[in-house]
């Protein structure tokens, strides 16, 4: 794979879903171009921008400016910024915020920050008045390369991970990668670890091609002119786009994007969805103990499994359990969040398990107890 060329226009990825198929735009600069693509999808549409107080400080005035110059109104909707607010009462007052604003159908409601705001917003636009469109603008590394696409939307249920939500796809998709300029290190990290995903599950080239040009990836090419930061979101937009429209309900392939989810899921719900493991921290540890466990299980070498811990920790990502500020619950405690997984299927367990780079599957029927012994191993050399 070579390093990309500097595009002059943006990147658009389609999403083929019949009557619901959208665009993705990746590009610099493109938020102030939102009211003009919205336009021709909505010509009179209200809309309700929702967002967190930290992107709000920062985005949420131009993203405004951008929908009234194209005339279209704007109320703004924010929200605590982090984990914390994927929940019940959050989602209630986000509801009861775009009635209140008047949003009807044919309205929009604009999702305008990371990964919660997407997938809050959005399991409200699936709500309210039993299904509004919405437009995602995704702020942070991790929305722009998964979580703005495939309509997966939700809230965290004090048993785990996006337990309640619906899936309801966005009209379109506006990924801005100036916005991440303002994205701290610790969160750009975070998401890199759903892009590294991308390749360890099946692109081996992306993933060879990430481990020689990440650096240009983190600068968005502010220092080298690269247009590696674009290029690699595409990649990761465009591998994500095929499968949800040859699996959008997820009954098979789209498994394969949960690699390091179970164990991440398990980990993160630990830690109490907390700033001690950002979802793409807990991410990262979950690929990394999904490789040594397809090792332990003889499926690939521990050179591969070492190879894609070596990359993680390259970039800075938490790859040993033992590097979660306050450390990790027991044994038994991670099992019993193991065994709320979405993947549970009458008790059996449903890993993502991989036979190389690039070459992730999915295994049903993963024995608990072995699953135990692996964690108990993991856990001892923290
Ligand atoms: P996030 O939305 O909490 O954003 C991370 C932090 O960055 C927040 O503090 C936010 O205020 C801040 N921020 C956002 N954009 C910024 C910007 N441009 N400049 C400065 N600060 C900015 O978290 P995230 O990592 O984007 O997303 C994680 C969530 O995504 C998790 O809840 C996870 O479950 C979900 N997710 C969903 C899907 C899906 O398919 N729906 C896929 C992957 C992850
Ligand atoms: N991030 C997992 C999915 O969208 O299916």
């Amino acid at each position: 794979m070579t390093a990309p060329l500097r595009p002059s226009e943006p990147i658009v990825v389609s999403v083929a879903l019949g009557a619901r198929a959208y665009e993705i735009v990746i590009g610099r600069g493109l938020l102030a171009t939102l009211g003009g693509r919205i336009k021709p999808l909505r010509a009179n549409a209200k809309t309700a921008i929702v967002t967190d107080e930290t992107v709000a400080g920062l985005h949420l005035a131009a993203a405004e400016a951008a929908l009234a110059s194209a005339g279209l109104g704007s109320s703004p909707i924010v929200v605590k910024p982090g984990e914390s607010s994927k929940n019940f009462a959050t989602f209630e007052t986000v509801c009861e915020s775009i009635i209140a604003a008047r949003i009807e159908r044919n309205d929009l409601v604009v999702a305008l920050g990371g990964g919660v705001i997407g997938d809050l917003a959005g399991y409200a636009a699936a709500s309210v008045r039993r299904g509004l469109d919405f437009v995602q603008v995704p702020t942070t590394l991790l929305a722009q390369v998964d979580s703005s696409v495939g309509g997966k939307t939700g809230i965290n249920s004090r048993h785990g991970k996006n337990l309640i939500g619906a899936f309801h796809q966005p009209i379109l998709v506006i990924a801005d990668t100036a916005l991440l300029d303002t994205l701290p290190k610790r969160d750009f990290r975070a998401g890199y670890a759903e892009m590294a995903k991308f390749g360890l599950l099946g692109d081996a080239a992306f993933f060879s091609w990430l481990e020689a040009n990440w650096q240009d990836v983190f600068s968005g090419g502010q220092t080298s002119g690269s247009f590696a930061r674009e290029h690699a979101i595409a990649v990761c937009c465009r591998g994500k786009a095929g499968i949800v429209a040859r699996d959008e309900r997820e009954t098979g392939e789209r498994a394969l994007l949960n690699l390091g989810h179970t164990f991440g899921h398990a980990l993160e719900a630990g830690a109490g969805f907390s700033s001690r493991l950002l979802h793409g921290e807990a991410v990262a540890l979950g690929i990394v103990l999904a490789f040594e466990f397809s090792a332990r299980k003889g499926l690939i070498s521990a050179a591969d499994a070492a190879r894609a811990r070596a990359h993680l920790a390259a970039v800075g990502l938490p790859t040993h359990v033992g590097q979660v500020p306050g450390g990790v619950p027991g044994v038994d405690a991670l099992m019993d969040l193991i065994a709320q997984d979405k993947k549970v299927k009458r008790g059996s367990l449903t890993f993502i398990l991989v036979r190389g780079i690039g070459q992730a599957f999915i295994e049903n029927n993963v024995d608990p107890a072995e699953v135990r012994a692996f964690l108990t191993e993991k856990l001892a050399g923290q």
